[in-house]
């Protein structure tokens, strides 16, 4: 009963049967008034031909000096259906004319009546107790007025000749209905029909089942435009799940690889395997850096978790961008000596930021990092800064082989590596997740072989 799919039609129906009910009223109303006006104007005519006929035959009477003849009222009344009476005095004296009496104050209007003119009026004959019609004329015989002739009517008649009407009327809205009924519970089947489909993939989806069919709609429409959407929705949320499966197998193997060499090495030490104390202090070693690697692991996926989740605290401090840059850099100049790398910075700015400068800082040694990973003995490194419309940027260019274009968007993924990386692939994406925290960007400007650049921009607040 609450279903889109029955409120639609029985508000349809109702809207018409509303409609139709009043139109009905008007047409009825107009055409009894009509009919009234119809059966006034016969009821004049008959009454003035009546009154001109009875003048004649008295005028003709009294100048022969006969008697008159008998008026053939009852004859008249079976022809016309219409009842005659007379009120007033009698022009022929002693005469029977046959009409029946009435007295002169039925007449509603005695001023018109005195004047000679016709009049149309209700009343309820002596002995009646149905409401008649009526239209009165006077007699005139000479220019003087004896009294009036009435042609009468029940009114309820008038009823009669309009029940046909209603009839009629009451056919037509019932067969109205019928089509409209069909019409509107088609309508409203081929509007529900895909929302109550979309309710049931709805609930699939909810259960976890992507792979859902969707109703066929014409995408012009509202609906179509929801399915469109709601295909959308699904498809994202199947490629999240997805990456989600895939970061948890990542994290799973990155997790294990460590752990494996530790317990190897842990296992070695505890059978007594290993004798000599060089051996030892290898496998000692061993454990040390694969528990390092574990512990930033474990750090790098709990900074991703917190800035997915924003609950990344992040520092307001006054930064002298400069400093921070300079430090990233130099933390790297014997290394670049050793490998005869072309290493060099270049400052097109001075800005001082309201920032995280640890958090800046994190981000430019990342880049640095990843630079002298990939820049073979004897490239070269740079790292300029500079500024420009309301943005820094801060900019770690190399001579390495570059990124091939179909990488340049994945290896900001976490867990997603080149071939020989010994990183984890966490490096670029944290970096970009803090340099979206910071209100800034990183992007790559890379040509295959051609080296790449890594840009952090940040605004200049
Ligand atoms: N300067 C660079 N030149 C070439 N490739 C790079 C550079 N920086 C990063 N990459 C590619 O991006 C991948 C992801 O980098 P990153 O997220 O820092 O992870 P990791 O350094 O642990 O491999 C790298 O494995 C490498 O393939
Ligand atoms: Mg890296």
């Amino acid at each position: 009963m609450r279903s889109l799919r029955f409120r639609l039609p029985v508000l349809f129906l109702v809207a018409i049967v509303v409609a139709s009910a009043v139109a009905a009223v008007i047409a009825v109303g107009l055409f009894q008034n009509v009919a009234r006006q119809d059966s006034l104007r016969e009821l004049r005519r008959q009454a003035s031909g009546l009154a001109d006929l009875y003048a004649n035959q008295a005028l003709a009477a009294s100048e022969e000096g006969r008697r008159a003849p008998r008026f053939a009222a009852a004859r008249l009344e079976r022809a016309t259906g219409t009842r005659l009476y007379y009120a007033g005095l009698n022009p022929f004296p002693g005469d029977d004319s046959g009409l029946r009496t009435l007295e002169l104050s039925v007449l509603p209007d005695q001023e018109a009546f005195r004047a000679g003119e016709p009049q149309t009026f209700e009343f309820r004959p002596p002995g009646q107790d149905r409401v008649y019609l009526a239209a009165a004329h006077p007699l005139n015989i000479g220019d003087q007025t004896f009294g009036a002739l009435v042609a009468a009517k029940p009114r309820a008649e008038l009823q009669e000749r309009w029940q046909p009407l209603v009839e009629r009327l009451a056919l037509a809205l019932l067969a109205g209905l019928f089509v409209a009924a069909g019409l509107g519970w088609y309508l409203s089947r081929r509007l529900t029909a895909p929302v109550v489909a979309l309710t049931r993939a709805t609930d699939e989806v909810a259960r976890g089942r992507y792979d859902v069919v969707l109703p066929r709609t014409r995408k012009r429409d509202e609906i179509g435009r929801l399915t469109e959407r709601f295909r959308d929705m699904t498809r994202r949320l199947a490629e999240a799940e997805e990456r989600e499966r895939n970061f948890l197998m990542s994290v799973s193997h990155e997790l294990r690889t460590p752990l494996t060499a530790i317990r190897g090495h842990v296992d070695a030490l505890a059978e007594g395997l290993v004798e000599d104390a060089e051996s030892r202090e290898a496998s000692l070693d061993v454990i040390r850096t694969e528990s390092d690697r574990l512990a930033r692991l474990v750090g790098d996926l709990l900074d991703l978790a917190r800035l997915d989740a924003h609950r990344f605290p992040l520092a307001q401090d006054e930064v002298e961008l400069c400093r921070v840059v300079e430090s990233a850099f130099q933390a790297r100049t014997e290394e670049a000596k050793r490998r005869s790398i072309e290493y060099e910075q270049w400052f097109g700015a001075d800005p001082v930021l309201h920032t995280d400068g640890d958090r800046v800082l994190q981000i430019v040694t990342n880049l640095i990092d990843n630079a002298f990973r990939w820049t073979p003995d004897g490239g070269r490194i740079s790292v300029e800064l500079e500024a420009a419309n309301g943005t820094i940027s801060v900019a770690v260019a190399d001579s390495g082989p570059g990124v091939r274009p179909e990488d340049r968007e994945r290896i900001f993924r976490p867990f997603y590596t080149g071939q020989g990386s010994q990183g984890t692939g966490l490096g670029l994406a944290i970096a970009r997740e803090l340099a979206h925290a910071l209100g800034g960007d990183l992007r790559l400007d890379s040509a295959n072989g051609r080296g790449s650049r890594f840009e952090l921009t940040l605004p200049a607040r």
